[in-house]
């Protein structure tokens, strides 16, 4: 389980914690090779739920809100599938994801071309949550630093490697392009961060209705009371264990203020309009 995964990872060396597969880095104590392979024979099914994100993007807020709306919708609660991503299977798990009733709420951090082929053939509804990568680079710096299984290090040195994608998962422009071609597709659903900040229910509303559900006011009100970060911080350590801290952390756009100097910032900007002007999706990420 995650718990005694956590504790291994103490034993580890930092400089073991991450690997390469076919060309992107992973950490290796939660999605070994054998996992990331396994996971190429998933079976999707059509009614299967994807939530699917770059690391820090705004993941386990998104769960929580499918899984309130799906409830809602359904009327019970939806089994929710443990662990959270489908990179922590491993073969031996594969079993327990066949044996989930519908419909499953599933997650991933993979790339849009990584995903397994039959989430496309089934044409399975799709969540993506995106945000802007200021933001995202020092979430992710700090959860680094708080989760054992990722080696801890400075800014200095976290910044430069998020900037190439040289960070597990691989790299934030690659995959917001990727998703950025995907954006008409009806399966598809992108979110950002930025949008949920500003106006939640508005983004549960919009999230039921691509899913199905045709949800009462009150019942978009009462989700989007329960999912702010006051509330899901509240509840994390019964929700996420001792790493609740670490999840629910701060919550906000803009700290990246606290962490950029002038020239990291313009030299993310660079980057930014270099690999995302004119897309669509680039242009909905505020910072
Ligand atoms: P910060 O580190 O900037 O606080 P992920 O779930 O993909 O790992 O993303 C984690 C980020 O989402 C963290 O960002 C976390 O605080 C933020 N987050 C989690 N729940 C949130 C909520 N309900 N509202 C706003 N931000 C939330």
């Amino acid at each position: 389980n995650l718990k005694s995964k956590a504790q291994a990872a103490q034993e580890v060396k930092d400089e073991e914690k991450l690997y390469r597969y076919k060309g992107v880095l992973y950490p290796r104590i939660l999605c070994p090779e054998e996992n990331l392979k396994a996971l190429e024979s998933v079976e999707a099914r059509e009614d299967d739920i994807l939530l699917a994100a770059y690391p820090k993007c705004g993941f386990n807020w998104m769960e929580g809100v499918l899984t309130k709306i799906m409830a809602a919708g359904m009327g019970k609660q939806p089994q929710t599938l443990k662990p959270p991503l489908l990179e922590f299977f491993g073969p031996d798990m594969i079993k327990v994801l066949d044996q989930a009733a519908s419909p499953r709420l599933l997650g991933l951090h993979l790339h849009p071309d990584n995903i397994p082929a039959s989430f496309y053939t089934k044409k399975t509804k799709m969540v993506v949550v995106f945000r802007n990568p200021k933001d995202t680079a020092v979430s992710y710096f700090h959860f680094s630093n708080g989760n054992p299984v990722l080696p801890s290090q400075s800014w200095e040195t976290f910044y430069p490697q998020f900037l190439s994608g040289d960070v597990p998962w691989g790299s934030y422009f690659d995959h917001a392009l990727a998703w950025d071609k995907k954006i008409d597709d009806p399966s598809v659903l992108i979110v950002t961060y930025e949008e949920l900040k500003q106006d939640l229910s508005e983004g549960v509303r919009q999230i039921s209705s691509f899913l199905g559900f045709s949800l009462t006011d009150a019942q978009i009100q009462k989700i989007s009371e329960d999912s702010t970060f006051k509330a899901m911080k509240e509840t994390s350590a019964s929700s996420h264990g001792p790493l609740g801290n670490v999840f629910f952390r701060k919550g906000e756009v803009g700290d990246w203020k606290n962490h950029f100097t002038a020239e990291q910032s313009q030299e993310m900007d660079r980057a930014f309009s270099k690999q995302l002007a004119g897309t669509r999706l680039g242009a909905r990420l505020h910072y």
